[in-house]
């Protein structure tokens, strides 16, 4: 198992006994591995109040709350995610709507919401949300503008978020105006550039390129009877989900530190994966073997519908039988059970003395796992656990087949 301290270590006798109790397949968290995952990130910052927890990576209430506990703000995408931090006790004033795609309602309920800051990325943004700020509860909306730095940050192709092809933010060339018309307009309170770069990263260097890209924005919107204060750097550090050396956000924070110098503005930090990847995993128990494409596989009880990372992305997370040892070629496939060949959860595995029935632990399934998890072939998605110590609970049950037709009418 993983020695890294924000990394889940649960032992194969209580994944055996949730397994038997609560059935499979089944999320479990480490509530330990959380605290442990977002310390590293409020020691390297030193202020919790610089860390937004990315809600969309887990957007659990159990764990929310664990997080919030710690001091951090939170940045949700949507009202969804921000009615979840809301009702897992993060204040509204710890906040931030991040800088994705949002309609006009989506503006109108973080406002009404009272968030501490709203990230805006687009024109129709900034309208709706000057024609909307003085609805905020303090008669004063903080805004922030995200920036599309035009950088290749080197992540998988669907997670570049900041090259000059992006769908995201506002082109460097386009921020100075836009600032001045926010700075100009009534109840609005620009503070903030932002932006991201991408999602699993592995090199801290596009950062520092990116953020000398938005320091001389911060220059040239120093007269701008607006000075910026802050910059918010996004998420996008990454997990190395085939070894256990991932990248250190302290070191990230250092060489973002070190290029701030004698420039009066604060980093802030929206890191998601980082903080709770290594915290979860899921179970699955095997239901059959048979050949496929010339390969072993293992046919499991949880598919792309529970864990979609394999499919979408070809991620590669760490698959261990709960007991038993790795053996052989690494050529074993590891297949959901719905009706598309591409339902796998990962490849070239080493797993040929695992049989029918038995457990599969998939690791490192704390971020972006259950939140993707669709209902696709009508399977009601899993259950989530959280494990203190020797204490497990479930923190969401599993869907019930009612729920999946709930809202729904026959004729
Ligand atoms: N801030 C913004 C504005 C973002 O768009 C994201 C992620 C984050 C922060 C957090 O990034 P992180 O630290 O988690 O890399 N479904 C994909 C990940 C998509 C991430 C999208 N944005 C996956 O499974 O890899």
């Amino acid at each position: 198992m993983n020695a890294l301290p924000y990394a889940a270590r649960i032992s194969p006798d209580m994944l055996s006994e949730i397994a038997d109790q609560v059935g499979t397949p089944a999320y479990v968290y480490d509530e330990r591995a959380l605290e442990a995952g977002i310390l590293r990130w409020i020691r390297a910052t030193g202020d919790p109040a610089r860390i937004c927890f990315a809600a969309k990576a887990n957007t659990n209430l159990a764990v929310l709350a664990v997080l919030e506990r710690a001091g951090v703000g939170i940045e949700v995408a949507t009202p969804g995610e921000l009615g979840r931090a809301r009702a897992a006790g993060f204040p509204a004033e710890r906040i931030v709507f991040g800088g994705v795609p949002k309609s006009g309602d989506a503006i109108r309920q973080g406002i009404r919401g009272g968030v501490g800051m709203m990230v805006l990325q687009s024109d129709h943004e900034v309208d709706a949300a000057i024609e909307r700020a003085c609805d905020s509860p303090g008669g004063e909306l903080a805004v922030g503008l995200r920036v599309r730095p035009g950088i290749r940050a080197g992540a998988h192709p669907s997670l570049e978020t900041g090259r000059a092809d992006a769908k995201f933010g506002f082109a460097p060339e386009e921020v100075p105006e836009v600032w001045r018309k926010l700075a100009a307009a009534p109840c609005v309170v620009p503070r903030t550039l932002a932006f991201h770069l991408g999602s699993g990263l592995e090199r801290v260097d596009p950062y520092e390129q990116a953020l000398d890209l938005v320091l001389s924005l911060v220059h040239t919107l120093s007269g701008s009877g607006a000075p910026v204060e802050e910059l918010d750097v996004g998420g996008g550090l990454g997990v190395d989900y085939a070894n256990a050396a991932d990248p250190d956000p302290a070191a990230l924070v250092r060489r973002l530190e070190e290029r701030l110098a004698g420039t009066p503005v604060t980093l802030r930090f929206e890191p998601g994966r980082s903080v709770v990847a290594r915290a979860g995993l899921l179970l699955t128990r095997v239901l059959y073997r048979r050949e496929r494409n010339g390969n072993p596989a293992l046919v499991c009880d949880a598919g792309y519908t529970d864990f979609a990372r394999n499919a979408l992305y070809g991620a590669e997370h760490a698959i261990l039988p709960l007991t038993g040892e790795l053996s052989g070629e690494p050529s074993v496939e590891v297949l959901g059970p719905t009706c598309e060949s591409g339902d796998r959860l990962g490849t070239g595995r080493r797993l040929h003395d695992v049989r029918p029935g038995d457990l599969l632990v998939l690791r490192d399934a704390g971020a972006y796992g259950f939140v993707m998890a669709s209902n696709y072939n009508s399977r009601p998605r899993p259950p989530e656990l959280l494990v203190r110590d020797d204490v497990w609970r479930v923190v969401r049950r599993r869907e019930s087949l009612e729920d999946l037709w709930r809202g729904e009418v026959a004729s």
